[in-house]
C-alpha cells in the first residue's frame, strides 16, 4: 500500500498537536491566574456615582466619623448610607451652587434615597452582618482599606469566600479590643450579638467538630 502521509507530514502533525496542547495549558493558566486575581473582583475600580463624593475630603480632611454617614455599622447588618439631609446639613451652607449637588435636591423633592452605586455587594445567597464584626473588634480598615484617603471609593479586598474564610479560620489575630474598632468613640455597651446563632451547639462532621465560623450555614441561608 502506498504511503498516504509522508514522514514530514507526520512530524508536522505532532508539532501542531504539541503546540495546541501548550496553548490550551497557557490559556487555562492565564484564566486561572485572572480568576484568582483582584482584577476579576473589581478591586480598585470605582463605581459611577450620582455625586462625585470624596471620603478623602470628608472623612480625611474634615475628619467626620464614619458613623455620621453610616449609622448602622454598630447595630445592624447593613452599614447604611447617608440621606440627602445628612449632606445638606452642610451643603445648604457650603459648596451649594455647583450642579453636582442636583441629585440631593431631586432625592429630597421625591422623598427617595440618593441612588449611590454599590462598591461592595455580596451575592444574595451570602449573609453578612456589620455589627457582629465591628463589635468583635474588626476595624473598617481591615475589610475596606484606608477609606479616608480615597477620593473615589474602591474595594481593597476581593470579598470572595476564600477571603472571608481566611479570617474566619483564625479571627483572633485580626481582632482588636472589642470596644475599639471605632477608636474615636469606643462603642462600649453589651458584647456583640450573635445574630446568626454562632453560639449554637457544636456541629460534628465525621467525628470532627466544625468551627461555627467556617460552617456553611453561618454565611449561607
Ligand atoms: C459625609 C458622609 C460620609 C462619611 C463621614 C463617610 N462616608 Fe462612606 N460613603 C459616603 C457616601 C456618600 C458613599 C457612597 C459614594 C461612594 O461610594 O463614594 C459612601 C460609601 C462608602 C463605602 C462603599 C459602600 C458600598 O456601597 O460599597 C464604604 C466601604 C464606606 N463608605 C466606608 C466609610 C468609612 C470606613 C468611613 C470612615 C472612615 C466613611 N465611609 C465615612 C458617605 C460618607
Ligand atoms: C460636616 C459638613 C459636611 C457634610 C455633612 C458633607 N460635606 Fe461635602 N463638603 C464639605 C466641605 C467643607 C467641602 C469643601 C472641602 C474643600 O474644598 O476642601 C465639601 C466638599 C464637597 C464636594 C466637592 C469637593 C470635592 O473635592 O469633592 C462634594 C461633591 C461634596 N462635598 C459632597 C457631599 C455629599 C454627597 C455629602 C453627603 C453624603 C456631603 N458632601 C456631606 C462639608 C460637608
Ligand atoms: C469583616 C469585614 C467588614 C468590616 C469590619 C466592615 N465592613 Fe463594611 N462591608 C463589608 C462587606 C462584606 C460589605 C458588603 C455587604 C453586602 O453586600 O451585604 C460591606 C458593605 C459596606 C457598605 C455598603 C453597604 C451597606 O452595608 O450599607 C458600607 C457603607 C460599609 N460597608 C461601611 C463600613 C464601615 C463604616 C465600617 C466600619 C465601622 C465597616 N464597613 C466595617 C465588610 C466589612
Ligand atoms: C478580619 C476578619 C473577618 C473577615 C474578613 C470576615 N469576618 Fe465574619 N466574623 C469575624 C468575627 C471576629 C466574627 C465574630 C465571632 C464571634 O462573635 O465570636 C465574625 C462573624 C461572622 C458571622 C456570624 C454573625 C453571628 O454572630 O451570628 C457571619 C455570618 C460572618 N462573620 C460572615 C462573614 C462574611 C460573609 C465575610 C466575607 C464577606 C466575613 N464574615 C469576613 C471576622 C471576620
Ligand atoms: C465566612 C463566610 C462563608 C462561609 C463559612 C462559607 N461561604 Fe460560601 N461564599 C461566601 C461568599 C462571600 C461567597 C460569594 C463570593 C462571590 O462574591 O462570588 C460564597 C460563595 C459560595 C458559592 C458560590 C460560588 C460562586 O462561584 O458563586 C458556593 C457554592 C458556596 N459559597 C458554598 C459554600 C459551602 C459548601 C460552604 C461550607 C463548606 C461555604 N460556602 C461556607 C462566604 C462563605
Amino acid at each position: 500500500m502506498p504511503q498516504v502521509f509522508s514522514p514530514r507530514s507526520d512530524r508536522r502533525l505532532r508539532l501542531a498537536l504539541s503546540i495546541g496542547a501548550a496553548m490550551l495549558l497557557l490559556i487555562l493558566a492565564v484564566g486561572f491566574a485572572y480568576a484568582r486575581s483582584g482584577a476579576a473582583w473589581a478591586v480598585g475600580k470605582p463605581a459611577a456615582q450620582p455625586i462625585p463624593f470624596s471620603h478623602a475630603v470628608h472623612a480625611g480632611g474634615l475628619g467626620l466619623d464614619c458613623r455620621f454617614c453610616h449609622a448602622g455599622v454598630e447595630q445592624a447588618a447593613a452599614a447604611g448610607m447617608p440621606t440627602a439631609e445628612t449632606c445638606l446639613g452642610c451643603h445648604s451652607r457650603v459648596w451649594t451652587v455647583t450642579p453636582q449637588f442636583a441629585p440631593l435636591a431631586t432625592a429630597l423633592a421625591r422623598g427617595t434615597p440618593v441612588e449611590w452605586s454599590s462598591v461592595h455587594r455580596l451575592p444574595d445567597h451570602v449573609r453578612f452582618h456589620h455589627a457582629a464584626h465591628v463589635r468583635s473588634g474588626v476595624t473598617c480598615q481591615t475589610c475596606h482599606g484606608p477609606v479616608w484617603e480615597m477620593p473615589r471609593t474602591v474595594k481593597t479586598e476581593t470579598l470572595s469566600m476564600g477571603w472571608c474564610l481566611d479570617c474566619h479560620r483564625d479571627p483572633a489575630s485580626r481582632q482588636g479590643p472589642a470596644d475599639q474598632a471605632l477608636a474615636r468613640d469606643p462603642a462600649g455597651g453589651p458584647p456583640p450579638d450573635r445574630p446568626f446563632g454562632l453560639a449554637a451547639r457544636p456541629v460534628m462532621h465525621q467525628g470532627i467538630e466544625v468551627s461555627p465560623l467556617t460552617r456553611c450555614s453561618t454565611c449561607h441561608r
